[in-house]
């Protein structure tokens, strides 16, 4: 396997033209990779070579730049399903993971059995796998369920089984954490909605960028992921399905592309994964997505998340340093890489800007998961995220602007 150490991240991070950027005055350190992550050499090019030699519009042209646009994008589809282990035609190209979710949200319905009349969700989901269902239950009358978080931020299974039944028509639940980092039993989750005859949705917007998925390991029917939080173009996500639901699924947006004949009264849906692909695609953030996922496996997703691990453990060692820090982790092994902390008397915001003007870039705040930090007592968290690029020298400017921070605070 390769591996990912601290000189080899160094390398890595040549890939990526940013960190010739200052911020501040002083070198980048980009800690905020949870929210996106940047982008490689490959990708940029990939994306200027598109408008530079190769655009055009696909599926409707029948001339020589518009087949290789057309062949591009449908190979960019057979990459990210490769990389989770699903076939071409199974990868719906999106925005991002929120509108993979919303797509779901408006389309799976149609599939729901009569009687089945509740969501289950966790405490700990993003609001993009949280909203979406909550306006489906609206619409629907249905009842949304909530899998307990325990002490130790990880999720309660034992509550999971009680949650998950025969009236639950989907249980969507986060792989990852983005808040808190914790990576849950998504396999499990999985298995428990199968048991019950339920669908199963898995928010890999935090996992897939950093660990090997494989859809059917896991079993779940869907999984929704962001490209831009794993290398590649910003509007660039997807959603996986399975091929017979997808089939059967109506589709969420009406117009070109999608369909395969129109009369003045009606028309038929295209195959997939044009039904659910209506309109002009981002044609250049595909196959940036694509040259994205290259990257990822050239560098090895296992590799990524130990390296993760390792930074996350050295962060942690660091920061107990500190005093006067508090940590929402469930710790090295349960975690993926990335850190929420709060510094006492000093705001999650304060501490965020403290360490931009020190070069240093980390979240700050409710990280799109409000009903968490009021669960947790918070207003908000900092946040640390680490990627394939970070290095313990990162880490320690880090701490230093902590340091630094704590000192302007008087506390
Ligand atoms: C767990 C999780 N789900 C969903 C999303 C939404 O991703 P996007 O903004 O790319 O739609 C995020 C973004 O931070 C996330 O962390």
């Amino acid at each position: 396997m390769t591996t990912i150490n601290n000189s080899r991240a160094k390398e890595l991070k040549k890939d990526f033209p940013i960190f010739k950027v200052k911020m501040s005055g002083k070198p980048l350190v980009y800690l905020d990779n949870a929210a996106t992550t940047q982008k490689p050499f490959p990708v940029i090019k990939s994306i200027e070579r598109y408008y530079r030699a190769q655009n055009a519009n696909i599926h409707r042209g029948v001339y020589p730049l518009s087949e290789k646009a057309t062949e591009l994008f449908e190979q960019a589809h057979a990459k990210v399903g490769s990389l989770i282990g699903a076939k071409q035609d199974e990868i719906i190209f999106t925005r991002n993971a929120t509108e993979s979710l919303n797509l779901l949200a408006y389309s799976l319905p149609s599939l729901f059995e009569k009687g089945r009349d509740e969501i289950v969700l966790t405490e700990m989901e993003h609001h993009s796998n949280m909203v979406p269902w909550q306006q489906l239950a609206r619409r629907r009358n249905m009842k949304l369920r909530y899998i307990r978080m325990k002490d130790g931020f990880t999720l309660d299974y034992g509550d999971a089984e009680e949650k998950i039944s025969d009236k639950s028509a989907v249980v969507a639940a986060g792989h990852v954490s983005n808040a808190l980092g914790t990576v849950h039993d998504v396999k499990r989750l999985a298995a428990l909605a199968r048991a019950n005859g339920a669908f199963s949705v898995v928010d890999g917007a935090q996992s897939v960028p950093h660990q090997e998925v494989d859809v059917g390991e896991i079993g779940c029917d869907f999984l929704a992921f962001s490209g831009h939080k794993m290398a590649g173009p910003t509007g660039m996500g997807a959603l996986y399905g399975r091929k017979q639901l997808l089939e059967n699924m109506a589709p969420f947006n009406f117009g070109g592309d999608m369909i395969r004949k129109v009369s003045y009264e009606g028309a038929e849906w295209n195959e997939l994964p044009m039904k659910f692909e209506a309109g002009t695609p981002n044609i250049a953030g595909g196959i940036g997505f694509g040259v994205a996922v290259d990257y990822l496996e050239n560098t090895g997703l296992r590799a990524i998340g130990a390296w993760e691990s390792e930074l996350l453990r050295y962060a942690l060692d660091k920061i107990k340093g500190v005093k006067g820090v508090s940590l929402f982790t469930p710790g090295v092994g349960k975690s993926s890489g990335i850190l929420s902390f709060n510094i006492d008397g000093i705001h999650a915001h304060d501490v965020a800007s403290l360490l931009g003007g020190e070069g240093v870039c980390i979240r700050g705040g409710h990280h799109c998961a409000m009903p968490l930090m009021g669960k947790l007592g918070v207003a908000g968290t900092s946040r640390v995220s680490f990627y394939l690029y970070n290095t313990y020298e990162d880490v320690d400017i880090f701490i230093q602007g902590l340091r630094k921070a704590k000192k302007v605070f008087g506390v």
